[in-house]
């Protein structure tokens, strides 16, 4: 499981709550594949994936928001210049991972359960931590007043 640590907070409360969200549900689907073990559970492995979906593009459209309505109050050209390679560089790290996720189909999940829920929830956390870490802990740097 994946454990909510305080190298994980951005310190934007909206942020790190969704962050949060995340972790959770990440553990949950983990927690459902590892069931599947035992029973068949598949109906509520795709419902948590759908949830987490949508959950991710509504994040990821709060956090772009943030650096949207920042971007427009930047005067000075260079701190504009390194903000947009910032922006930039945040915006396609999430779309890569919105395709990413939207690479597992149902099919997949329902003719190699296991190994592709398994690699899917590590490859979730192991994002989730080094995005969090790498580009979201940034965040602040570039929206801050
Ligand atoms: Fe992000």
């Amino acid at each position: 499981m994946l454990e909510w640590q305080s190298s994980l907070e951005t310190g934007i409360e909206e942020v790190d709550a969704q962050h949060k969200h995340l972790v959770n549900l990440t553990n949950t689907l983990k927690e459902e594949i590892l069931a599947q073990l035992s029973y068949d559970n598949y109906d509520r492995i795709m419902e948590i994936i759908s949830e987490l979906k949508d959950y991710t593009v509504a994040h990821f459209r709060v956090e772009e928001q943030m650096m949207k309505a920042h971007m427009a109050d930047i005067k000075d050209d260079k701190e504009l210049a390194l903000f947009w390679d910032y922006f930039k560089k945040h915006k396609k790290e999430h779309s890569d991972f919105i395709d990413k996720v939207n690479q597992v189909g149902a099919k997949d999940i329902d003719s190699q359960q296991d190994e592709i829920s398994i690699n899917l929830t590590e490859f979730l956390m192991n994002w989730l931590v080094n995005h969090i870490m790498k580009i979201d802990m940034e965040l602040p740097k570039y929206i801050a007043g």
